[in-house]
């Protein structure tokens, strides 16, 4: 870690003395790779931001190009302290260096805003002016809002990409997500006081989305934007960052017990795919259907252990090796099939319960058995 500021401060404890004015903002700039945009963009703040609300500008910066340099030239003609903070391990991405920024803040209230010039510094005012008056600890800058729009963003493909996502989690997240209309924006202010760092588990691009379900700050409100045209440059976003993005997704929906089984029933629901074309496939081949069932029923459990493995506990992998896992997760799997039988006669034979109510109680509480098992057994928190 870096710092550079105009002047003698250099040391965060000195910078954080230097700027707290009250209603000072703290502007942080995620950056992966902007050499070409920077120095635009720290005169576009210079232009709109010190005359109306004292600020300072931290970059988090993960590039592998010169832009942590371009930043600590253009911020000499700054009248206002800059900082890099340059990471050499970018854990969780954009929203993990949005977070370091946050803890390196040193105003009450913080603003985030790409490095593109995508976002217009002269709203910055005018956001925490909004989350001010309304008391808010949230202040979304909305392109789907009146007066606000989405011109910079180029082409129909990523407008339907980007109008199913917000849908997707709106959808996930309605209580979390009332009164915000556009979640995916990467322009907001936040007030440092309603920033639960400890528990948040920042990955990839949405970290507004990650702030509002996990640091739920009580009084929300938005203020329309114009999503600009990129200075330079193109968009860092890439189709693995999508796969990151449904990851977050399942991350942020699944952190209560109820709502993990619900995805583990879901993910184990999809397993008959696989079993049902396993059993086609090997009785077609000639095998015993009885046998075919026995092997068959493995090509569920391998799908489903990949599921989850990859969706569900991606994060909690590191405590067993990956065929200890295997091993355990297709012995509760199959625990589970072996058990149902005794248990419906059980029901039947000594409780005298019907066959299908029988049978739905044991499947029920197998099913319920295995999740259980496989987060005391298989996957420790
Ligand atoms: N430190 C760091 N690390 N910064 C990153 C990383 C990273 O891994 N990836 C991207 N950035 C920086 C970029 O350098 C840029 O300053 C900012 O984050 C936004 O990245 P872009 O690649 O320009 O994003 P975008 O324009 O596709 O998406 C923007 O708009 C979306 C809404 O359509 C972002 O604001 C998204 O968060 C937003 O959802
Ligand atoms: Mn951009």
């Amino acid at each position: 870690q870096d710092s550079v500021v105009p002047g003698e401060l250099g040391d965060p404890a000195v910078r954080a003395a230097e700027v707290p004015e009250p209603g000072a903002v703290t502007i942080v700039v995620p950056t992966f790779n902007e050499s070409a945009n920077v120095r635009r963009l720290l005169q576009l703040i210079t232009e709109s931001v010190p005359a109306r609300l004292p600020c300072e500008v931290v970059f988090v910066d993960d590039s592998t190009d010169d832009t942590p340099q371009v930043i600590r030239e253009a911020a000499q003609d700054c009248p206002f302290p800059v900082t890099v903070l340059h990471r050499e391990e970018p854990a969780g991405g954009l929203g993990g260096a949005v977070v370091e920024g946050i803890k390196a803040a040193g105003s009450d209230w913080i603003v985030v805003m790409d490095g593109d010039c995508q976002h217009p510094p002269s709203l910055v005012p005018d956001l925490v002016a909004t989350g001010e008056r309304a008391n808010a600890g949230l202040v979304v800058a909305s392109r789907y809002i009146k007066g606000g729009s989405r011109a910079g963003l180029a082409g129909s493909y990523r407008v339907a990409v980007s109008r199913g996502a917000t849908w997707l989690t709106k959808a996930l997240f309605p209580r979390r997500l009332h009164g915000i209309s556009d979640p995916m924006s990467g322009f907001f202010a936040i007030r440092r006081s309603v920033v639960t760092a400890e528990v948040l588990q920042p990955l990839g691009y949405k970290i507004l989305l990650e702030l509002a379900v996990r640091s739920r700050p009580r009084q929300v409100t938005e203020v329309p934007f114009v999503f600009q045209d990129r200075f330079a440059g193109e968009s860092k976003s890439t189709a693995r960052e999508g796969l990151r993005f449904l990851r977050h997704l399942v991350g942020l929906r699944t952190a209560s017990p109820v709502a993990r089984m619900v995805v583990f029933g879901l993910i184990g629901a999809t397993g008959f795919v696989p079993n049902l074309l396993g059993l086609y496939a090997l009785t077609g081949l000639g095998m015993h259907y009885l046998p075919a069932e026995i092997v068959a029923n493995q090509f569920g459990v391998a799908w489903n252990f990949l599921l989850i493995e990859r969706l569900l506990f991606r994060d909690r992998r590191r405590h067993r090796r990956l065929w200890d896992r295997l091993c355990r997760f297709a012995l509760l799997a199959n625990a589970d099939l072996v058990l149902r039988i005794p248990l419906i006669a059980l029901l039947v034979g000594a409780f005298g319960m019907g066959v299908l109510p029988a049978t739905a109680l044991a499947l029920v509480t197998t099913f319920v058995l295995r999740f259980i098992g496989t987060e005391a057994l298989v996957y420790l928190p």
